[in-house]
């Protein structure tokens, strides 16, 4: 067959060419494009020819390879087309690929697992608002009025009339709860004993904000009024939580102090988690480490509540969950705590905590 034969009859196959699968596709350019295939070949025969027949020829040689080249895209990308409709070759056995996944904030972890606690002897969750009125934040939990945590230095008050004072116009004081002890209040206004409650949420203080102090933080507050509520099981709550909290080997210690709203009044100490009470940096070498206040609450508290003291009685506890969460995780610097660096985030995947 003389080469401008084969030439026409190349032509003629690669325009009808057709491919149903990729390897049809790919067979179709071995056979043609490929490094033996009919073309290729071609070129071989085609280097003998000489003069005007070559200059002729080249033309339709290189028009053919052209066209053999189209027409392999064509049958690439239609197969392409159809490879979508059918679906592509999947790997059933293949790994799922993981998509990242978000992880509970450290605090929110410790907060539920304090709730889970005090759950278990019998304490639900209540709530109040974060931005509270005096009576609930200081006036019926005893602050007297002259109270230096009332003080513009700690308290951020709320101006919902800016202008003169709001003593001058006659309007209630709002201001961001500076503890949930606010919630208490609320409790015992609206219920009648027993009252098991715990109220964790953020409190606010005017505090610049440093590795330590924070104009933000959470709270728990516990209270428990019935008849006949003593120190005794005051004491045996706290024993309870903190062994519950942090591991069996974990002491605790009562320290006198003074607050308004609980008579008497306590600071509870825990033998440092850190290092087992042998002194290190975070209990400044002592071997305990503060971690909240309690006390019985005050019967002015009660009465103020509308609950008869002479019938009732009742503790109070309240914690900071940052403290309480630098123990377990042992981060030292409480801003970490509100910069959602997701760096830090990432690695609180799951609670450390025993079941
Ligand atoms: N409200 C106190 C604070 O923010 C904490 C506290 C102390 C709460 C003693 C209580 C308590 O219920 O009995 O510092």
């Amino acid at each position: 067959m003389s080469l401008i034969d084969r030439i026409a009859t190349l032509e003629a196959e690669v325009a009808k060419a057709q491919a149903r699968t990729a390897d049809e596709v790919e067979r179709f350019r071995v056979a043609m494009l490929g490094r033996n295939g009919a073309v290729t070949e071609l070129f071989e025969a085609f280097k003998q020819v000489a003069g005007e027949e070559k200059k002729l020829l080249g033309q339709r040689m290189n028009q053919l390879k052209r066209s053999a080249q189209e027409r392999f895209e064509e049958l690439r990308d239609g197969i392409k087309g159809a490879a979508e409709v059918t679906g592509p070759a999947i790997d059933y056995t293949a790994p799922a690929s993981t998509e990242p996944v978000g992880s509970l904030h450290p605090i929110t972890l410790v907060r539920q697992r304090i709730v889970e606690v005090f759950a278990r002897i019998g304490f639900t969750v209540s709530n109040g608002p974060e931005v509270e009125d005096d009576h609930h934040n200081f006036s019926a939990l005893n602050f007297p009025p002259d109270h230096p945590a009332r003080d513009m230095q700690d308290t951020f008050f709320i101006d919902l009339n800016p202008g003169p004072s709001h003593e001058e116009k006659g309007v209630a004081q709002l201001a961001l709860r500076t503890h949930t002890s606010s919630v208490q209040v609320r409790v015992m206004e609206n219920s009648t004993p027993p009252i098991r409650t715990i109220s964790p949420g953020r409190v606010y203080r005017n505090e610049a904000i440093s590795a330590r102090a924070h104009c933000m933080f959470h709270q728990v507050e516990a209270l428990y009024v019935d008849k006949g509520v003593s120190f005794a099981e005051l004491k045996g709550t706290l024993d309870y939580f903190a062994k519950s909290m942090f591991g069996p080997d974990v002491q605790i210690r009562l320290r006198p102090s003074y607050f308004p709203f609980t008579e008497p009044s306590a600071e509870v100490d825990m033998s440092c988690t850190i290092c087992g009470g042998v002194g290190c940096a975070v209990c400044k070498q002592s071997g305990w480490v503060e971690i909240m206040g309690c006390g019985m609450v005050d019967p002015a508290v009660l009465v103020n509540c509308g609950i008869d003291p002479e019938v009732y009685s009742g503790f109070a506890l309240g914690m900071g969950v940052e403290r309480v969460a630098q123990l377990i995780y042992r981060v030292p610097d409480l801003r970490l705590y509100w910069e959602n660096d997701v760096r830090f985030l990432d690695q609180f995947t799951a609670a450390p905590f025993r079941s």
